[in-house]
Protein backbone atom coordinates (compact mmCIF):
# COMPACT_ATOMS: atom_id res chain seq x y z
CA UNK A 1 0.00 0.00 0.00
CA UNK A 2 1.36 3.47 -0.72
CA UNK A 3 1.33 5.78 2.29
CA UNK A 4 1.17 9.67 1.85
CA UNK A 5 4.55 11.30 2.85
CA UNK A 6 4.21 13.34 6.28
CA UNK A 7 5.78 16.95 6.17
CA UNK A 8 9.81 17.60 7.02
CA UNK A 9 8.90 18.63 10.65
CA UNK A 10 7.48 15.35 11.67
CA UNK A 11 9.61 12.88 9.87
CA UNK A 12 12.70 14.95 12.23
CA UNK A 13 10.44 13.71 15.32
CA UNK A 14 10.32 10.60 13.86
CA UNK A 15 13.88 9.84 12.81
CA UNK A 16 14.95 11.43 16.56
CA UNK A 17 12.33 8.75 18.08
CA UNK A 18 14.23 5.89 15.48
CA UNK A 19 17.16 6.92 16.86
CA UNK A 20 16.03 6.67 20.82
CA UNK A 21 14.79 3.16 20.33
CA UNK A 22 17.94 1.59 18.30
CA UNK A 23 20.04 3.24 21.47
CA UNK A 24 17.52 1.05 24.18
CA UNK A 25 17.91 -2.20 21.61
CA UNK A 26 21.68 -1.33 21.35
CA UNK A 27 21.94 -1.18 25.21
CA UNK A 28 19.39 -4.22 25.69
CA UNK A 29 21.76 -6.67 23.66
CA UNK A 30 20.21 -6.38 20.20
CA UNK A 31 15.92 -7.42 20.90
CA UNK A 32 13.54 -5.83 22.39
CA UNK A 33 10.07 -6.92 23.12
CA UNK A 34 7.07 -5.41 21.15
CA UNK A 35 5.58 -4.32 24.28
CA UNK A 36 8.89 -2.23 25.07
CA UNK A 37 8.74 -1.14 20.93
CA UNK A 38 5.09 -0.17 20.95
CA UNK A 39 5.05 1.38 24.49
CA UNK A 40 8.01 4.05 22.84
CA UNK A 41 6.21 4.75 19.60
CA UNK A 42 3.17 5.49 21.03
CA UNK A 43 4.02 7.04 24.73
CA UNK A 44 7.66 8.46 24.49
CA UNK A 45 7.24 11.86 26.20
CA UNK A 46 7.38 14.60 22.76
CA UNK A 47 7.91 12.15 20.00
CA UNK A 48 5.59 9.03 20.20
CA UNK A 49 2.66 8.69 18.81
CA UNK A 50 0.05 9.79 21.40
CA UNK A 51 2.91 12.05 23.37
CA UNK A 52 3.67 14.08 20.48
CA UNK A 53 1.81 17.31 18.95
CA UNK A 54 0.37 15.94 15.46
CA UNK A 55 -3.34 15.85 15.01
CA UNK A 56 -5.04 12.31 15.99
CA UNK A 57 -8.11 12.07 15.76
CA UNK A 58 -10.94 12.99 13.49
CA UNK A 59 -10.46 13.71 9.47
CA UNK A 60 -7.30 15.80 9.68
CA UNK A 61 -5.86 13.04 11.80
CA UNK A 62 -5.54 9.04 11.30
CA UNK A 63 -8.51 7.46 12.32
CA UNK A 64 -12.46 8.44 13.99
CA UNK A 65 -13.46 7.17 16.96
CA UNK A 66 -17.38 7.05 17.70
CA UNK A 67 -17.60 10.13 19.67
CA UNK A 68 -16.02 12.27 17.06
CA UNK A 69 -18.16 10.56 14.46
CA UNK A 70 -21.59 11.60 16.22
CA UNK A 71 -22.81 13.18 19.21
CA UNK A 72 -25.48 10.33 19.39
CA UNK A 73 -22.68 8.06 20.93
CA UNK A 74 -21.91 10.42 24.12
CA UNK A 75 -26.07 11.14 23.77
CA UNK A 76 -26.60 6.77 24.19
CA UNK A 77 -23.66 6.83 27.16
CA UNK A 78 -25.36 9.46 29.28
CA UNK A 79 -28.69 7.09 29.26
CA UNK A 80 -26.75 4.16 30.55
CA UNK A 81 -24.36 6.59 33.36
CA UNK A 82 -27.41 8.08 34.12
CA UNK A 83 -28.78 4.29 35.37
CA UNK A 84 -25.84 3.88 37.82
CA UNK A 85 -25.79 7.28 38.83
CA UNK A 86 -29.48 6.19 40.50
CA UNK A 87 -27.25 3.56 42.29
CA UNK A 88 -23.58 5.18 42.65
CA UNK A 89 -21.70 8.41 43.26
CA UNK A 90 -22.61 11.07 40.08
CA UNK A 91 -18.95 11.14 39.37
CA UNK A 92 -17.30 10.24 35.73
CA UNK A 93 -13.48 8.65 35.97
CA UNK A 94 -13.04 8.37 32.04
CA UNK A 95 -9.47 6.76 30.73
CA UNK A 96 -8.15 7.97 27.77
CA UNK A 97 -10.23 11.11 27.20
CA UNK A 98 -8.52 11.17 23.41
CA UNK A 99 -9.84 14.94 22.10
CA UNK A 100 -12.13 15.40 25.10
CA UNK A 101 -15.25 15.55 23.06
CA UNK A 102 -16.93 12.61 24.52
CA UNK A 103 -16.29 14.59 28.10
CA UNK A 104 -18.06 17.45 26.77
CA UNK A 105 -21.51 15.46 25.25
CA UNK A 106 -21.76 13.40 28.23
CA UNK A 107 -21.56 15.83 30.57
CA UNK A 108 -23.89 18.11 28.76
CA UNK A 109 -26.42 14.71 28.02
CA UNK A 110 -26.47 13.82 31.71
CA UNK A 111 -27.24 17.71 32.35
CA UNK A 112 -30.15 17.49 30.24
CA UNK A 113 -31.36 13.90 31.89
CA UNK A 114 -31.74 15.56 34.85
CA UNK A 115 -28.46 13.26 36.07
CA UNK A 116 -25.63 16.22 36.24
CA UNK A 117 -22.10 14.33 37.36
CA UNK A 118 -20.82 15.96 40.32
CA UNK A 119 -17.46 15.23 39.29
CA UNK A 120 -15.81 14.11 35.82
CA UNK A 121 -11.90 13.04 36.41
CA UNK A 122 -9.81 12.11 33.44
CA UNK A 123 -6.76 10.69 33.56
CA UNK A 124 -4.92 10.80 30.48
CA UNK A 125 -0.99 9.87 29.75
CA UNK A 126 -0.57 12.41 26.96
CA UNK A 127 0.65 16.09 28.39
CA UNK A 128 -0.45 17.38 24.55
CA UNK A 129 -4.21 15.37 24.58
CA UNK A 130 -4.70 16.79 27.93
CA UNK A 131 -4.75 20.22 26.31
CA UNK A 132 -7.02 19.37 23.47
CA UNK A 133 -9.35 17.86 26.56
CA UNK A 134 -9.86 21.05 28.25
CA UNK A 135 -9.56 23.51 24.63
CA UNK A 136 -12.50 20.80 23.39
CA UNK A 137 -14.29 20.80 27.07
CA UNK A 138 -14.48 24.92 27.12
CA UNK A 139 -15.98 24.96 24.09
CA UNK A 140 -18.29 22.80 23.70
CA UNK A 141 -19.41 22.56 27.10
CA UNK A 142 -18.49 25.63 28.22
CA UNK A 143 -21.10 25.80 31.76
CA UNK A 144 -19.78 21.84 32.82
CA UNK A 145 -15.61 22.47 32.66
CA UNK A 146 -16.08 23.85 36.78
CA UNK A 147 -16.43 19.57 37.71
CA UNK A 148 -13.60 18.75 35.25
CA UNK A 149 -10.27 17.57 37.32
CA UNK A 150 -7.47 16.05 35.30
CA UNK A 151 -5.79 13.27 37.68
CA UNK A 152 -1.92 12.47 37.31
CA UNK A 153 -2.42 9.13 39.20
CA UNK A 154 -5.24 6.59 39.49
CA UNK A 155 -7.12 7.29 42.39
CA UNK A 156 -7.14 4.72 45.32
CA UNK A 157 -11.05 4.18 45.62
CA UNK A 158 -13.33 4.95 42.61
CA UNK A 159 -17.08 5.52 43.75
CA UNK A 160 -18.75 6.29 40.58
CA UNK A 161 -18.53 4.87 36.87
CA UNK A 162 -15.31 4.33 35.03
CA UNK A 163 -15.38 4.71 31.12
CA UNK A 164 -12.96 4.12 28.59
CA UNK A 165 -13.73 4.15 24.60
CA UNK A 166 -10.70 2.63 22.40
CA UNK A 167 -8.50 2.87 25.55
CA UNK A 168 -7.46 -0.49 25.72
CA UNK A 169 -6.71 -1.15 21.74
CA UNK A 170 -3.96 1.31 23.11
CA UNK A 171 -2.08 -0.87 25.62
CA UNK A 172 1.29 -2.29 24.42
CA UNK A 173 0.84 -6.14 23.61
CA UNK A 174 3.39 -9.00 23.90
CA UNK A 175 3.73 -10.95 20.45
CA UNK A 176 4.25 -14.55 20.38
CA UNK A 177 4.61 -17.12 17.35
CA UNK A 178 4.23 -21.14 17.74
CA UNK A 179 5.75 -23.23 15.49
CA UNK A 180 7.28 -26.75 14.95
CA UNK A 181 9.42 -25.08 17.48
CA UNK A 182 7.06 -24.59 20.08
CA UNK A 183 6.82 -21.05 21.46
CA UNK A 184 8.51 -18.26 21.27
CA UNK A 185 8.45 -14.48 21.91
CA UNK A 186 8.65 -12.26 18.85
CA UNK A 187 9.92 -8.93 19.03
CA UNK A 188 12.05 -5.85 17.15
CA UNK A 189 15.97 -5.51 16.94
CA UNK A 190 17.35 -3.38 14.21
CA UNK A 191 18.50 -4.58 10.47
CA UNK A 192 20.50 -1.02 9.45
CA UNK A 193 21.16 1.87 12.16
CA UNK A 194 17.58 3.08 11.07
CA UNK A 195 15.36 0.14 10.26
CA UNK A 196 13.50 -2.39 12.49
CA UNK A 197 12.83 -6.10 11.95
CA UNK A 198 10.83 -8.72 13.89
CA UNK A 199 13.14 -10.81 16.12
CA UNK A 200 12.09 -14.21 18.46
CA UNK A 201 13.71 -15.55 20.78
CA UNK A 202 12.52 -17.87 23.70
CA UNK A 203 9.02 -17.60 25.72
CA UNK A 204 9.51 -16.17 29.67
CA UNK A 205 7.91 -17.81 32.26
CA UNK A 206 5.17 -15.11 32.09
CA UNK A 207 4.62 -15.20 28.78
CA UNK A 208 4.27 -19.27 28.78
CA UNK A 209 2.36 -19.24 31.27
CA UNK A 210 0.01 -16.28 29.37
CA UNK A 211 -0.65 -17.96 26.03
CA UNK A 212 -0.83 -21.52 27.78
CA UNK A 213 -3.79 -20.40 29.82
CA UNK A 214 -5.51 -18.64 27.04
CA UNK A 215 -4.97 -20.74 24.41
CA UNK A 216 -5.83 -24.22 26.51
CA UNK A 217 -9.05 -22.66 27.85
CA UNK A 218 -10.18 -22.38 24.19
CA UNK A 219 -12.95 -25.44 23.03
CA UNK A 220 -11.49 -25.96 19.29
CA UNK A 221 -7.98 -27.11 20.33
CA UNK A 222 -6.27 -28.31 23.86
CA UNK A 223 -2.73 -27.93 24.17
CA UNK A 224 -0.76 -29.61 26.75
CA UNK A 225 0.24 -27.62 29.94
CA UNK A 226 3.81 -28.03 29.50
CA UNK A 227 4.47 -28.36 25.49
CA UNK A 228 2.20 -26.15 23.27
CA UNK A 229 2.19 -29.13 21.02
CA UNK A 230 1.49 -27.47 17.34
CA UNK A 231 0.73 -30.44 15.86
CA UNK A 232 -2.25 -31.48 18.18
CA UNK A 233 -3.41 -27.74 18.83
CA UNK A 234 -3.69 -26.33 15.42
CA UNK A 235 -1.40 -23.34 16.25
CA UNK A 236 1.58 -23.62 14.18
CA UNK A 237 0.84 -27.04 12.83
CA UNK A 238 1.25 -25.97 8.99
CA UNK A 239 3.64 -23.22 9.55
CA UNK A 240 3.72 -20.48 11.87
CA UNK A 241 1.08 -19.37 13.57
CA UNK A 242 1.32 -15.39 15.18
CA UNK A 243 -0.61 -14.10 17.86
CA UNK A 244 -0.54 -11.17 20.57
CA UNK A 245 -1.29 -10.92 24.51
CA UNK A 246 -2.76 -8.06 25.80
CA UNK A 247 -1.29 -8.49 29.63
CA UNK A 248 -1.19 -4.49 30.29
CA UNK A 249 -4.90 -4.40 29.35
CA UNK A 250 -5.53 -7.19 31.49
CA UNK A 251 -3.43 -5.51 34.97
CA UNK A 252 -5.06 -2.45 33.87
CA UNK A 253 -8.47 -4.16 34.38
CA UNK A 254 -7.49 -5.96 37.39
CA UNK A 255 -6.48 -2.80 38.94
CA UNK A 256 -8.99 -0.32 38.19
CA UNK A 257 -11.67 -2.56 39.18
CA UNK A 258 -9.73 -3.48 42.71
CA UNK A 259 -10.68 0.17 43.21
CA UNK A 260 -13.87 0.71 41.94
CA UNK A 261 -15.92 0.68 45.10
CA UNK A 262 -19.51 1.13 44.29
CA UNK A 263 -19.96 1.49 41.16
CA UNK A 264 -19.75 0.17 37.28
CA UNK A 265 -16.60 0.06 34.91
CA UNK A 266 -17.83 0.35 30.52
CA UNK A 267 -15.15 -0.30 28.30
CA UNK A 268 -15.70 -0.27 24.87
CA UNK A 269 -13.47 -1.07 22.01
CA UNK A 270 -13.06 -3.34 18.70
CA UNK A 271 -12.37 -7.25 19.37
CA UNK A 272 -13.92 -10.54 19.91
CA UNK A 273 -14.11 -13.37 22.48
CA UNK A 274 -10.86 -14.96 22.77
CA UNK A 275 -12.70 -17.80 20.33
CA UNK A 276 -12.30 -15.97 17.79
CA UNK A 277 -9.27 -13.67 18.38
CA UNK A 278 -7.06 -16.99 19.02
CA UNK A 279 -9.27 -19.11 15.94
CA UNK A 280 -5.98 -21.04 14.54
CA UNK A 281 -7.24 -19.65 10.82
CA UNK A 282 -6.24 -15.68 12.41
CA UNK A 283 -2.81 -16.40 12.44
CA UNK A 284 -1.06 -13.46 11.40
CA UNK A 285 -3.29 -11.84 15.24
CA UNK A 286 -4.42 -8.65 14.94
CA UNK A 287 -2.00 -5.80 15.18
CA UNK A 288 -2.25 -2.76 12.75
CA UNK A 289 -1.12 0.45 11.83
CA UNK A 290 -3.64 3.63 11.41
CA UNK A 291 -1.50 6.77 9.19
CA UNK A 292 -3.93 8.88 7.36
CA UNK A 293 -7.13 6.98 7.40
CA UNK A 294 -5.31 4.05 6.06
CA UNK A 295 -5.22 0.51 8.12
CA UNK A 296 -1.80 -1.60 7.00
CA UNK A 297 0.00 -3.77 8.65
CA UNK A 298 3.76 -2.29 8.50
CA UNK A 299 3.85 -1.22 12.26
CA UNK A 300 7.94 -0.28 12.03
CA UNK A 301 6.56 2.46 9.44
CA UNK A 302 7.50 5.93 10.55
CA UNK A 303 7.42 5.36 13.94
CA UNK A 304 5.65 8.20 16.46
CA UNK A 305 3.71 9.43 12.99
CA UNK A 306 1.19 6.44 12.90
CA UNK A 307 -1.25 4.78 15.50
CA UNK A 308 0.04 1.26 16.22
CA UNK A 309 -2.90 -1.63 17.89
CA UNK A 310 -3.81 -4.85 18.65
CA UNK A 311 -7.87 -5.92 18.98
CA UNK A 312 -9.02 -6.81 22.09
CA UNK A 313 -9.77 -10.13 23.83
CA UNK A 314 -12.75 -10.09 25.67
CA UNK A 315 -12.35 -13.55 27.32
CA UNK A 316 -9.35 -12.14 29.35
CA UNK A 317 -10.87 -8.82 30.06
CA UNK A 318 -14.09 -10.54 31.41
CA UNK A 319 -11.42 -13.31 33.72
CA UNK A 320 -9.67 -9.71 35.01
CA UNK A 321 -12.59 -8.13 35.76
CA UNK A 322 -13.84 -11.46 37.66
CA UNK A 323 -10.14 -11.55 39.68
CA UNK A 324 -10.61 -7.95 40.77
CA UNK A 325 -14.16 -9.86 42.03
CA UNK A 326 -16.46 -7.32 39.95
CA UNK A 327 -19.65 -8.50 38.47
CA UNK A 328 -19.91 -8.75 34.91
CA UNK A 329 -23.36 -7.11 34.33
CA UNK A 330 -22.68 -7.39 29.97
CA UNK A 331 -21.32 -7.98 26.97
CA UNK A 332 -22.76 -7.18 23.64
CA UNK A 333 -21.72 -5.56 20.47
CA UNK A 334 -21.90 -1.58 19.87
CA UNK A 335 -24.97 -1.79 17.23
CA UNK A 336 -26.60 -3.92 19.82
CA UNK A 337 -26.01 -1.48 22.94
CA UNK A 338 -26.12 1.58 21.42
CA UNK A 339 -29.94 0.42 20.22
CA UNK A 340 -30.68 -0.77 23.44
CA UNK A 341 -29.63 3.29 24.90
CA UNK A 342 -32.00 4.18 22.84
CA UNK A 343 -30.13 5.41 19.60
CA UNK A 344 -33.03 4.70 17.54
CA UNK A 345 -35.63 6.74 18.89
CA UNK A 346 -33.28 9.67 19.51
CA UNK A 347 -31.99 9.81 15.95
CA UNK A 348 -35.80 9.32 14.89
CA UNK A 349 -36.31 12.00 16.84
CA UNK A 350 -33.64 14.63 16.13
CA UNK A 351 -34.53 14.10 12.12
CA UNK A 352 -38.20 14.00 11.96
CA UNK A 353 -39.89 15.94 8.98
CA UNK A 354 -41.48 18.08 11.21
CA UNK A 355 -38.00 18.93 12.64
CA UNK A 356 -36.34 19.79 9.28
CA UNK A 357 -39.69 21.05 7.77
CA UNK A 358 -39.43 24.18 10.53
CA UNK A 359 -35.68 24.31 10.25
CA UNK A 360 -35.07 24.50 6.82
CA UNK A 361 -32.51 22.98 4.46
CA UNK A 362 -29.70 23.57 6.77
CA UNK A 363 -31.73 21.26 9.46
CA UNK A 364 -32.56 18.69 6.28
CA UNK A 365 -28.75 18.73 5.79
CA UNK A 366 -27.68 18.29 9.48
CA UNK A 367 -30.18 15.55 9.59
CA UNK A 368 -29.12 13.62 6.34
CA UNK A 369 -24.92 13.54 8.30
CA UNK A 370 -26.66 12.14 11.57
CA UNK A 371 -28.20 9.61 9.15
CA UNK A 372 -24.91 8.64 8.22
CA UNK A 373 -22.93 8.82 11.19
CA UNK A 374 -25.62 6.84 12.95
CA UNK A 375 -25.14 3.82 10.37
CA UNK A 376 -21.45 3.77 10.54
CA UNK A 377 -21.60 3.34 13.95
CA UNK A 378 -24.82 0.79 13.68
CA UNK A 379 -23.52 -1.11 10.39
CA UNK A 380 -22.40 -4.57 10.86
CA UNK A 381 -19.55 -3.58 8.06
CA UNK A 382 -18.57 -0.67 9.98
CA UNK A 383 -18.49 -0.57 14.05
CA UNK A 384 -21.59 -2.19 14.63
CA UNK A 385 -20.22 -5.69 15.10
CA UNK A 386 -16.94 -5.71 15.28
CA UNK A 387 -16.75 -3.04 18.59
CA UNK A 388 -17.97 -4.63 21.65
CA UNK A 389 -18.94 -3.27 25.01
CA UNK A 390 -18.14 -4.90 28.55
CA UNK A 391 -19.66 -3.46 31.58
CA UNK A 392 -18.52 -4.23 35.31
CA UNK A 393 -20.27 -3.23 38.74
CA UNK A 394 -19.91 -3.59 42.16
CA UNK A 395 -22.74 -3.44 44.50
CA UNK A 396 -25.36 -2.80 41.44
CA UNK A 397 -28.21 -4.46 40.52
CA UNK A 398 -28.03 -6.57 37.20
CA UNK A 399 -30.29 -4.59 34.74
CA UNK A 400 -27.83 -2.52 32.57
CA UNK A 401 -29.86 -1.04 30.36
CA UNK A 402 -27.31 -1.34 27.40
CA UNK A 403 -27.50 -4.77 27.76
CA UNK A 404 -31.12 -5.62 28.13
CA UNK A 405 -31.42 -7.21 25.02
CA UNK A 406 -28.78 -9.39 22.60
CA UNK A 407 -26.30 -9.82 25.76
CA UNK A 408 -24.19 -11.86 24.36
CA UNK A 409 -21.64 -12.60 28.38
CA UNK A 410 -22.78 -16.87 27.69
CA UNK A 411 -19.60 -16.24 24.86
CA UNK A 412 -16.74 -15.19 26.50
C1 LIG B 1 -7.37 5.40 20.63
S1 LIG B 1 -7.30 6.75 21.73
C2 LIG B 1 -9.01 6.91 22.15
C3 LIG B 1 -9.39 8.29 22.56
C4 LIG B 1 -10.85 8.55 22.96
N1 LIG B 1 -11.27 7.73 24.06
C5 LIG B 1 -11.79 8.43 21.80
O1 LIG B 1 -12.59 7.52 21.79
O2 LIG B 1 -11.74 9.27 20.89
C6 LIG B 1 -6.55 6.07 23.18
C7 LIG B 1 -6.37 7.03 24.33
O3 LIG B 1 -5.99 6.32 25.51
C8 LIG B 1 -4.93 7.02 26.17
N2 LIG B 1 -4.29 6.04 27.07
C9 LIG B 1 -3.59 4.95 26.74
N3 LIG B 1 -3.21 4.25 27.84
C10 LIG B 1 -3.73 4.91 28.91
C11 LIG B 1 -3.73 4.69 30.32
N4 LIG B 1 -3.09 3.64 30.85
N5 LIG B 1 -4.37 5.56 31.11
C12 LIG B 1 -5.02 6.62 30.57
N6 LIG B 1 -5.05 6.89 29.24
C13 LIG B 1 -4.41 6.05 28.42
C14 LIG B 1 -4.16 7.60 25.01
O4 LIG B 1 -3.29 8.62 25.37
C15 LIG B 1 -5.33 8.09 24.12
O5 LIG B 1 -5.86 9.31 24.57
Amino acid sequence: MSLPLPDAQALVLSRALTQRIAEDIAQQGGWIGFDAFMHRVLYEPGLGYYAGPMRKFGAQGDFVTAPELSPLFARCLAEQVSQWFGQAEPVVVEFGAGSGRLAAGLLDALHELGTPARSYLIVEVSASLRERQRETIAQLAPDRIGVVQWLDTLPAQIDGVVIGNELLDAMPVRVFEIDAGGLHEVGVSMIEDDSFDWATRAADTVLTEAVTKTLGDLPHQSPSESSLEPVDTGYGSSGRYRSEIGLQGQAWVETVGRALGRGAMLLIDYGFSAREYYHPQRDQGTLVAHFRHRVHTDVFHLPGLQDVTAHVDFSAIARAGATAGLDLLGYTSQSRWLINCGLLDRLAALTSPAQAGEQGAAAAIEAARMVGAAQTLLSEAEMGELFKVIAFGRGLTDDALGFGRGDRRGTL
